[in-house]
């Protein structure tokens, strides 16, 4: 019996790819990969041995030698450096206005790639990221490119980080910060947040989540029944 689909969910910050990933996960018992909690996590740890952000190699080495692990929870899964705790450090702003440099790295992908395909390799698995379609995971049957208006992705990311009680920049701060990671993502040399030409595009301004997680569950049914 197949263990289930490899499910590619690429797309710029806070287009809802985390969120979504995890429900459609639930739903259908896949495990659930956000890979850019791994990036945040390695740029935790370069901040933490206070190496500076511009020391490429030392970054690099550091991302060999850490292991990143998660744990399922409610209401977000929880990141482990080593066994130390980082959920609450890997979304704080310091990381966020990093974590592109760090990600831009060609030896710290190469790691991050490696792990991710590990952690892929039996099916039955989300994966949300910038590079799933078309790097990690080019085979993968499903892939989906989540995109919304950087307004409405930064609104999102206003309220969620109120909710949690985060201190936040103002809306238009978090709206450009937002926009120059998405540059920075999409213009870097290696595996830049592209469409892959299979990936189906998925607008989510005026979705709510429910209808999102019910389209993305439409596609791997639909999959699923034409690879049986
Ligand atoms: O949640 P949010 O959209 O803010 O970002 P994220 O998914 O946590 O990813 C943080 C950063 O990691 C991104 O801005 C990218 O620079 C990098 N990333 C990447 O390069 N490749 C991935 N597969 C995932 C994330
Ligand atoms: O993972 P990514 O950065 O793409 O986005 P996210 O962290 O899943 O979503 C950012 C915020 O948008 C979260 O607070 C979600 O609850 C919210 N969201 C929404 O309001 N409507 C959607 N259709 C999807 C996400």
């Amino acid at each position: 019996m197949s263990t289930g689909l490899q499910v590619a969910i690429d797309g710029p910050a806070s287009a809802g790819k985390s969120t979504v990933a995890k429900l459609v996960a639930k739903k259908f018992g896949y495990i659930y990969c956000d890979t850019g909690a791994m990036y945040r996590a390695v740029t935790v740890a370069a901040l933490q041995e206070g190496i500076a952000m511009d020391d490429t190699e030392k970054i690099a080495d550091l991302a060999k030698q850490i292991k990143i692990t998660f744990q399922p929870a409610e209401p977000e899964q929880r990141v482990f450096i080593n066994g130390q705790e980082v959920t609450r450090d890997i979304r704080l702003p310091k990381v966020a206005k990093n974590v592109s440099a760090v990600a831009a790295i060609p030896a710290v992908r190469q790691e991050m790639t490696k792990q991710q395909r590990q952690i892929a390799a039996e099916g039955g698995i989300v994966m949300d990221g910038r590079d799933i379609g078309t790097t990690v995971l080019p085979n993968a049957p499903v892939k989906i490119f989540m995109v919304a208006t950087a307004y409405e992705r930064a609104r999102r990311r206003y309220l969620e980080n109120k909710q949690k009680g985060i201190t936040t920049s103002s809306l238009e701060e978090l709206q450009r910060a937002i926009e120059l990671r998405d540059k920075k993502d999409s213009t870097r040399k290696v595996s830049p947040l592209t469409q892959a030409s299979d990936a189906i595009r998925l607008d989510t301004t005026n979705l709510t989540i429910d209808e999102v997680v019910e389209k993305i569950s439409e596609i791997i049914k639909k999959t699923e029944k034409h690879l049986a």
